[in-house]
């Protein structure tokens, strides 16, 4: 049997993150990176909401792929080095090794720390498939380390599914597609499986963003606990209530967290004061149309597009052929 890989090239810098925070927070519209929604609590409520009744993206991606995994696999190069991007428990991943023969696996995420138990149960499960894991924030930018000695020659077959991509802004998606393009290397046959999801109806998209249960409130309201940590402002959760709103002109749902009265906000050396009615605007899920997604992605370079749905045409996934 051989043994996972691991590098770890992200380093948490306090300083950096207590900068970009703070310079969001004073903006005239205040906003945040949605990457701040994930710390360990942060983390188990997304699980959670993957479970909500009013939240789909998860199941119909999954869908997707059950119903569409043997002509999806068609496209794939053998032997391929699957890269896959936000891995996680790698459990999407997962599903997938068992139907198509890769000749490595390469999970990245932002901690190894996360990967390891992944990967060492993966490796169980393929005891003879070279695995690494690499510690990596790409949401600033992904160029993957010398250090994993990929090979020119072999193919490899990108894997970034959830519509993750929806987090980002068209531009930021079109420099980050084109980034993919490029880490798809040389060898043909190599491209990128994403999973997008998709435009419906407003009343729906807004309910999946704020679920009668909570959890989405929850898990948006959680995050000033952990601006609390790290920037040491004093933000009270009771302050704030969370929103969700359709923006049809961006064709975006918006999470913004909006004071309930007026309040000043405090850190080391400085204060933010809010007006009642005030937001704080924490993530934007943008949600696509088939043919602006192709456009997009042909725009960042790949060669051609084919997609799959669930029955319901809600969620699709994307084969891009660099
Ligand atoms: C991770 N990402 C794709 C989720 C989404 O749907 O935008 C994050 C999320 N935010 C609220 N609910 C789910």
């Amino acid at each position: 049997m051989t043994t996972p890989q691991f590098i770890q090239l992200y380093q948490h810098n306090a300083a950096a993150v207590a900068q970009e925070l703070l310079q969001g927070l004073s903006a005239p519209q205040a906003f945040t990176s949605p990457k701040y929604l994930y710390d360990a609590l942060g983390s188990r409520l997304f699980e959670a909401i993957t479970e909500l009744p009013e939240y789909d993206v998860t199941r119909n991606e999954a869908q997707a792929m059950a119903l569409h995994t043997p002509a999806m696999i068609a496209r794939l190069p053998s032997g391929a080095c699957w890269i896959d991007l936000g891995a996680g428990n790698c459990e999407k991943a997962g599903r997938l090794l068992g139907a198509f023969s890769a000749g490595r696996y390469v999970a990245v995420d932002i901690s190894v720390h996360f990967l390891r138990h992944a990967l060492s149960c993966l490796q169980r499960q393929y005891p003879d498939l070279p695995m690494a894991g690499v510690g990596l924030d790409f949401s600033s930018g992904l160029s993957l380390p010398p250090a994993l000695g990929l090979d020119p020659a072999q193919p490899r077959v990108l894997f970034y599914p959830g519509s993750s991509i929806g987090n980002f802004t068209p531009n930021e998606s079109l420099v980050f597609l084109r980034q993919l393009h490029t880490c798809c290397g040389t060898a043909p046959g190599s491209g990128l499986f994403i999973g997008v999801d998709l435009l419906k109806d407003p009343a729906e998209l807004e309910a999946a963003y704020d679920d009668a249960l909570g959890v989405t409130a929850a898990f948006d309201l959680n995050l000033l606990l952990h601006i609390n940590r790290l920037v040491g402002s004093d933000f009270a959760v009771r302050d704030w209530q969370h929103l969700s709103r359709f923006n049809p002109v961006q064709s975006r749902v918006e999470m913004h967290l909006q004071a309930r009265q007026t309040l000043t906000v405090r850190w080391p050396g400085g204060e933010r004061a809010f007006a009642a009615g005030e937001t704080i605007h924490t993530e934007n899920a943008y949600k696509w149309r088939v043919p602006d997604f192709g456009a997009l992605l042909r725009q960042a370079g790949f060669a051609s597009t084919e997609f799959w749905t669930n029955p319901a045409e809600r969620f699709a996934v994307f084969w891009a052929q660099a």
